[in-house]
């Protein structure tokens, strides 16, 4: 189509994310014009770089001399009709379709036709903006996460129009920047903000069902998932406004499919102002001028060791639990599980007549009717060896002392206890099943690759691992499973496995 070639690029916006995207493009040795409507900001906005710039020399990161050139390749426009010369212009400008619109209409009377138009947006479609164009082919999306110059994951967004060569001039491009690209269509959340709903969603999910405080799944999600951050403090941190429009936009964009629903609890710390770290309280509180406030976890009190009666032959038990797991995925799916099941299989630790079992998304309550056995059913770890806490579900039929014994075998062991409410699926597994979910189902509609969407999720939001990766190690059809038992137990097409989940579960 056009002979796309890039060497200046042009921002309109120089709120945080335009300065942020002026400085990557600078950094990297392109010519860039900074625009924005309110008269200085554009200057404000180089200024702020400069300083940053300054941090990074003290550091001994960059030379001064790369600090000078990369300030000196940022040009502050006046007027809109001197980004004209540039290959691609970024659009960073308030989150509203009918003012980019217009904007956009405006660059494409002042930019030449091979002059790349791309967004910057997060939620809004590309090929909505796009439509209000002549040539929509040449609309995109590039789309940073913030603060740009520190975030390695680029999106770009492929609207419905947008041709081939633009979008495969604008990978080129981010990746000329030292960025990690990948390329989705323009679905709702486009591939992070639409992954990672249910890290949100399942941790809001559990608060309201009352199976555990907000430190303690915090707590769990980073110590025994592996996380850097769990769900709550890290909403606090994005700030509940801005999370849950996000959450609010794609929910409405996807017609309300209950997999989106936002939560209560987080509409209510919306109405209450009580954003997070930026207004003093969200989950936690934190101290006026500062944003290093960290919230603290501080584990119930040890409970006595009560009589521990080990069965079969645990040399190493705190090892034992990755074979038990593996011993308890390898009962098919579809048997109801059995006393004898458990016992052939090594997939169940008997603790003073009490069954410990992982969890395959039913409650310990459950089992324990089906069983006729005590029960307590144990949470995912990423490594069961070196965590140092587990959360573990009691049945409702247990006794005080029977759940006690098993949390006394496990804190022999080491290893803090999180009990939790009984809870199908718990904290850590079910918000890991429903992450895998999102992430094939997102494939399997063709948003993105399966290896785009692990880049996505490892790049832009730090996961330990990508979704379908980790999904390939834990076991397809036990994923499936735990899903199918939870849409039973909820009666909620929330839960529904993605058609490439059950095909991955047949092909494994
Ligand atoms: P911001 O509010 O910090 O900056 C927006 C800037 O655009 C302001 O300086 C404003 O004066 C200027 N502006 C508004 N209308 C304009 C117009 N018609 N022409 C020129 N300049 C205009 O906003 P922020 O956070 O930088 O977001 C900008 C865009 O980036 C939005 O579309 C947002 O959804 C998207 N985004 C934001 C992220 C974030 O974490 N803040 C992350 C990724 C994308």
């Amino acid at each position: 189509m056009g002979d796309f070639s890039i060497e200046k690029v042009a921002v309109i916006g120089a709120g945080a994310m335009g300065a942020g995207i002026a400085q990557v493009a600078a950094q990297s040795g392109y010519q860039v014009c900074l625009f924005d409507l309110l008269e200085g900001k554009a200057q404000q906005a180089k200024a702020q770089i400069e300083k940053g710039l300054s941090r990074r020399v003290d550091k001994g990161r960059i030379t001064q001399d790369e600090a000078d050139a990369t300030l000196a390749r940022i040009e502050c426009s006046a007027q809109l009709h001197e980004v004209a010369g540039a290959g691609l212009v970024i659009e960073a400008i308030v989150e509203n379709l009918e003012v980019k619109q217009s904007v956009f209409r405006d660059l494409e009377n002042i930019c030449g036709a091979d002059t790349i138009l791309a967004s910057n947006t997060s939620s809004i479609s590309i090929t909505a903006i796009a439509s209000a164009l002549e040539k929509p082919e040449r609309v995109v999306g590039v789309h940073f996460f913030n603060p740009a110059p520190v975030m390695k994951l680029v999106e770009v967004i492929k609207g419905v129009a947008t041709s081939d060569e633009v979008a495969q001039v604008s990978l080129d491009w981010a990746r000329s920047c030292g960025k990690d690209a990948v390329l989705a269509r323009s679905l709702p959340g486009f591939i992070v903000n639409r992954v990672a709903r249910p890290f949100y969603a399942e941790g809001l999910r559990a608060l309201e069902e009352q199976v555990a405080s907000v430190d303690e799944i915090d707590y769990l999600m980073r110590r025994a998932g592996g996380f850097n951050m769990g769900p709550f403090e890290l909403m606090d941190l994005i700030g509940h406004d801005v999370n849950y429009a996000v959450t609010k936009s794609v929910f409405d964009a996807c017609y309300h499919d209950r997999r989106y629903q936002p939560s209560l609890i987080q509409k209510e710390l919306v109405d209450a102002g009580f954003y997070g770290r930026k207004t003093g309280r969200g989950f936690y509180q934190y101290q006026a001028g500062t944003d290093t406030a960290s919230p603290s976890f501080h584990p119930s009190v040890e409970r006595a060791i009560s009589s521990v009666n080990q069965i079969g032959n645990w040399q190493q038990p705190e090892k034992s639990f990755e074979q038990l797991v593996l011993n308890f995925r390898s009962i098919p799916p579809s048997s109801a599980l059995e006393n004898t099941d458990l016992e052939l299989s090594g997939a169940a630790l008997d603790i003073d007549g009490v069954l410990l079992v992982p969890t395959r998304g039913n409650t310990a309550t459950q089992l324990a009717a089906q069983l006729q056995r005590p029960m307590v059913i144990f949470d995912y770890c990423s490594d069961y060896l070196t965590t140092p806490v587990i959360a573990l579900a009691p049945a409702r039929q247990n006794t005080q002392q029977q759940t006690e014994a098993v949390v006394a075998f496990i804190q022999s062991l080491g290893k803090q206890v999180i009990l939790t409410k009984d809870y199908p699926g718990m904290v850590m597994w079910r918000t890991l099943g429903m992450l895998v979910n999102e992430g094939l189902d997102l494939a399997n509609k063709g948003g993105a690759s399966l290896e785009d969407i692990d880049m996505a999720m490892t790049s832009g939001v730090n996961y330990p691992q990508g979704p379908i990766e980790w999904g390939s190690q834990l076991g397809w059809q036990y994923l499936e499973q735990t899903l199918d038992q939870l849409t039973h137990f909820y009666g909620e097409e929330r839960y529904r496995p993605s058609p490439l989940l059950r095909q991955m579960a047949y092909g494994n």
